[in-house]
């Protein structure tokens, strides 16, 4: 059969039609907040580069993630300024570290909230690099000690699932090892398994401190032509007891995010990052896009990609939007 027989826009023709063929839909159940925690007491301090994200010291959380969990969204994913930083970047499993006292205060205001925490060194390093600096190389085996010693810390100040973001080989198993060491079987680990070289962190690496100084990341960070590479990423951490495993950036790469859900029957997350957020925002903040209708466009096409959570900085918004649709 072949047209006229076959009318595709007849499924089309009206909403309540369209509703009921939607192949793809959004909930706010899909969603994580990404959220920065900064060191000081009463800081509510605006990021230049991402409109509506601010940087929030530990005692201004309780509202913040108030707010968040009211709306719905189940998760949020923490990263951390610390006030010092060194060489090992020791202020990520510092037991009275920034993130380790941020998780404490947010399992008392609002336990339901699941809280992720992001395990890498950048934000703590001097240098800021992911991983430890030995001889002008990151040096991967020395850097796994560090992000086991993290991801424990974080467990024990009450961490519902931790997430390597270091891209060294065998961090995976390195934290998987420790944490049932101690006693933390019961954390899983979201594995930032594809995670590429790329420029749309720029903003984040404002918000977050943690640019390099010296060099850049691509001796560790994937290189964004690849994806077959990608799938040996994910393979291998599913090998070392990824629990979620994930994909960074996410518009850039859906090809990348598909190819994975096909080959993969693992929870899958993608990073809707903060370059592709900032985007989005300065050209809505010209008149030159509507905002709503872009955003529910991309968090979609994420979801039809393959990502079963979607990590962004558009989540409070997108909530809103889905609780009045
Ligand atoms: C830390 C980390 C980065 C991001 C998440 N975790 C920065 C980087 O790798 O340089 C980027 C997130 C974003 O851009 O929103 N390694």
């Amino acid at each position: 059969m072949n047209f006229p027989q076959v009318r595709l826009r007849r499924l089309r023709r009206t909403e309540p039609l369209r509703r009921m063929v939607r192949e793809t839909r959004l909930e706010i159940a899909n969603l994580i907040y990404p959220l920065f925690v900064t060191h000081g007491k009463g800081v509510t301090q605006a990021i230049g580069a991402m409109p509506r994200i601010f940087r929030f010291s530990v005692d201004k959380l309780p509202e913040e993630v108030g707010e968040i969990a009211d709306l719905g969204i189940p998760a949020v994913l923490l990263f951390g300024l610390p006030e010092a930083k060194d060489e090992a970047g020791s202020g990520a499993y510092e037991p009275k570290g920034v993130v380790q006292e941020a998780v404490r205060v947010i399992k008392k205001t609002r336990p339901e909230l699941v809280v992720i925490v992001d395990v890498c060194l950048c934000e703590y390093t001097s240098h800021g690099h992911c991983g430890v600096v030995v001889n002008g190389e990151i040096d991967n085996d020395k850097t796994l000690e560090f992000l086991a010693r993290t991801a424990v810390s974080l467990a024990g100040a009450g961490a519902d699932i931790v997430a390597p973001s270091a891209m060294m080989d065998g961090m995976v198993a390195a934290i998987r090892t420790k944490l049932d060491e101690s006693g933390y079987q019961r954390v899983p680990i979201m594995s930032y398994a594809a995670k590429y070289a790329s420029a749309f962190y720029g903003p984040f690496r404002e918000a977050a401190e943690c640019a390099p100084h010296f060099g850049d990341r691509r001796s560790y960070q994937m290189d964004s032509a690849n994806v077959r590479e990608a799938l040996r990423e994910v393979e291998q951490d599913i090998q070392e007891g990824a629990d979620i495993i994930m994909v960074k950036p996410a518009l850039p790469y859906l090809d990348v995010l598909s190819k994975v859900r096909d080959t993969f029957n693992y929870p899958l997350a993608a990073y809707n990052v903060s370059g592709e957020y900032s985007m989005v925002n300065a050209a809505a903040e010209n008149g030159w896009i509507d905002e709503k209708g872009v955003v529910l466009e991309i968090i979609t096409a994420i979801k039809r990609a393959g990502a079963d959570m979607i990590i962004t900085y558009h989540a409070k918004e997108v909530a809103r939007w889905l609780t009045i649709l």
